[in-house]
């Protein structure tokens, strides 16, 4: 049994993500490749991150433009086979739907509202708040559009599990173990908190790959989850 983690390998050099990918790959069920690894190494990051494991492959493109062009870049993408991947619920139901029908194997994932903003800079961008107002608003358009996954805090995990129900992956970064630093993640809980609040697969970077063996820190997180308090 593997922990539900989706590891961000946050990097933007290919031998060190790979050596990350297989310290945590016996672990977790998922890797993250994000914008850092993919601008700089495209198809090649996603191929030496997967290896020849089955581990799950989700790609954090956050793709944000016009429906034909995200609809082209989620159709380019079908070669690398992507389990999940990110679009900005912001850019409307269009969009999104466009990503859906270029890419029906795999699981287009909403993102709502960044976890690194903080309810002063969501105010500023002029998106009506509370944060929890607004995540719900995007997820709605998401899922209705057609994702079949959602990005969100985990503090408004619980909300949106409630206002769209089973079936939809709920995705949450800004996960950090008790006593990890914060960095600029603002809206953070425990990994045990998100999956007690309902989330599916914590995406976790810095915790792990900041770690002086990453090996040994996902061991002892994937443990964590497994024993009380966990699931
Ligand atoms: O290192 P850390 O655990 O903060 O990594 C979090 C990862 O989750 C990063 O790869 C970041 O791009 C991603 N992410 C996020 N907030 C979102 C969506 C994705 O932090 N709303």
């Amino acid at each position: 049994m593997t922990a539900p983690i989706a590891v961000a390998l946050d990097t933007p050099d290919l031998l060190l993500a790979t050596r990350w990918a297989r310290a945590v790959t016996p672990h977790v069920s998922t890797l993250k490749v994000g914008l850092e690894l993919f601008y700089r190494h495209g198809a090649a990051a996603v191929e030496q991150a997967r290896g020849d494991t089955d581990v799950r492959l989700f790609l954090d493109l956050k793709l944000h433009d016009i429906p034909n062009t995200v609809g082209g870049a989620a159709a380019a993408l079908a070669p690398l086979r992507p389990d999940y991947l990110t679009v900005h619920a912001g850019g409307g139901a269009a969009m999104i739907a466009a990503a859906v029908d270029a890419l029906p194997e795999c699981l287009i994932a909403g993102v709502t509202v960044l976890t690194s903003l903080s309810e002063d800079d969501i105010a500023k961008i002029g998106l009506r708040g509370p944060s929890t107002d607004a995540a719900r608003r995007l997820a709605v358009i998401a899922v209705d559009a057609g994702a079949r996954a959602l990005v969100c805090s985990p503090r408004e995990v619980a909300v949106l599990r409630k206002e769209i129900g089973e079936g939809i992956v709920l995705i949450t970064p800004g996960v950090r173990p008790a006593g990890a630093a914060p960095g600029d993640q603002s809206r953070v809980a425990t990994p045990q908190q998100a999956l007690a609040d309902g989330a599916d697969l914590l995406v976790i970077g810095r915790p792990i790959t900041g770690a002086d063996d990453p090996a040994v820190a996902v061991a002892d997180l994937a443990r964590s989850l497994a024993g009380p308090g966990g699931r």
